[in-house]
């Protein structure tokens, strides 16, 4: 069933307030943002090794398949960067499938080129360049935080996707236990901050950003909610170690 279109009447969820240690002005936000993936491009995957062990596309092959990602279908990747969840999807679709990547950032993208075969673009999930009801699943991997609004993005996917389609988001969320969210604040917010500034002081900033993101992200029943005004079904989540969320939605048949 087709959500119906009330945008405009609403006020947007951005998935977190102005964050003025990095810009003035929430319309600065999107600026900063584009340029701060732009400028660590090319130590992004470098610092993600790092920070998860060098679990990373493992995790997100495995996150895939739990979402029911399988042979042959057809898989758009937003906000892809140096595309480690479309490198996972491409293994898992195979060649009876097909996997598309975009990414804001032309930086992130020359870097995911390195990895991947699927046609990469340049483009916002905010207006995806693609036609309606042509995709098996979008996946979006540790990118939420970075979008303007949840609904306006979340109907962007909705639009896409065939009846059936589903919806994968592996995205960070702040633990709720006191114990959980200081080890994760001190590795997440000191550790891997400090690690990533031997790639230079943006790399640091660019950590710095990514903890205070997520301590100040809404929580995951609103992002379930916004999902569910958005218009999917069988709206869930399910966590790793209450720090690591998977979304998991689908637009009826
Ligand atoms: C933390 S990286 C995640 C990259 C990759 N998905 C992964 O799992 O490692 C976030 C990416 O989202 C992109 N991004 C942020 N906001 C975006 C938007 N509104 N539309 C498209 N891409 C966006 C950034 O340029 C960046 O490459």
């Amino acid at each position: 069933m087709e959500p119906e279109r009330t945008a405009s009447k609403r006020t947007p969820v951005a998935p977190h307030p102005p964050l003025p240690q990095y810009y003035e002005k929430a319309e600065d936000r999107r600026s900063f943002v584009d340029r701060i993936f732009d400028d660590t491009a090319v130590h992004y995957d470098w610092i993600n090794n790092v920070m998860s062990l060098g679990s990373g596309v493992t995790y997100r092959r495995e996150a895939l398949r739990r979402a029911g990602v399988v042979t042959g279908m057809r898989v758009l990747d937003v906000c892809s960067g140096s595309c480690q969840v479309a490198r996972a999807a491409e293994d898992i679709v195979g060649r009876e499938g097909w996997v598309c990547g975009l990414d804001a950032s032309l930086g992130m993208l020359r870097e995911g080129r390195n990895f991947v075969s699927a046609p990469l673009t340049q483009a916002f999930v905010e207006r995806l360049p693609i036609a309606d009801e042509v995709v098996d699943a979008v996946t979006m991997g540790y990118a939420l935080r970075h979008v303007a609004d949840l609904e306006t993005t979340f109907r962007e996917y909705y639009r896409v996707l065939k009846p059936g389609g589903r919806l994968l988001i592996l995205e960070f969320t702040k633990p709720k236990s006191s114990v959980m969210f200081q080890a994760s604040r001190f590795y997440l917010r000191r550790v891997v901050p400090a690690l990533a500034r031997l790639r230079g002081r943006k790399a640091r900033t660019l950590m710095e950003y990514f903890w205070d993101t997520i301590e100040h992200c809404v929580p995951p029943e609103t992002i379930i909610d916004a999902l569910s005004a958005s218009g999917f079904e069988n709206v869930g989540r399910s966590g790793q170690i209450q720090l690591f969320s998977e979304y998991l939605a689908f637009k009826g048949e």
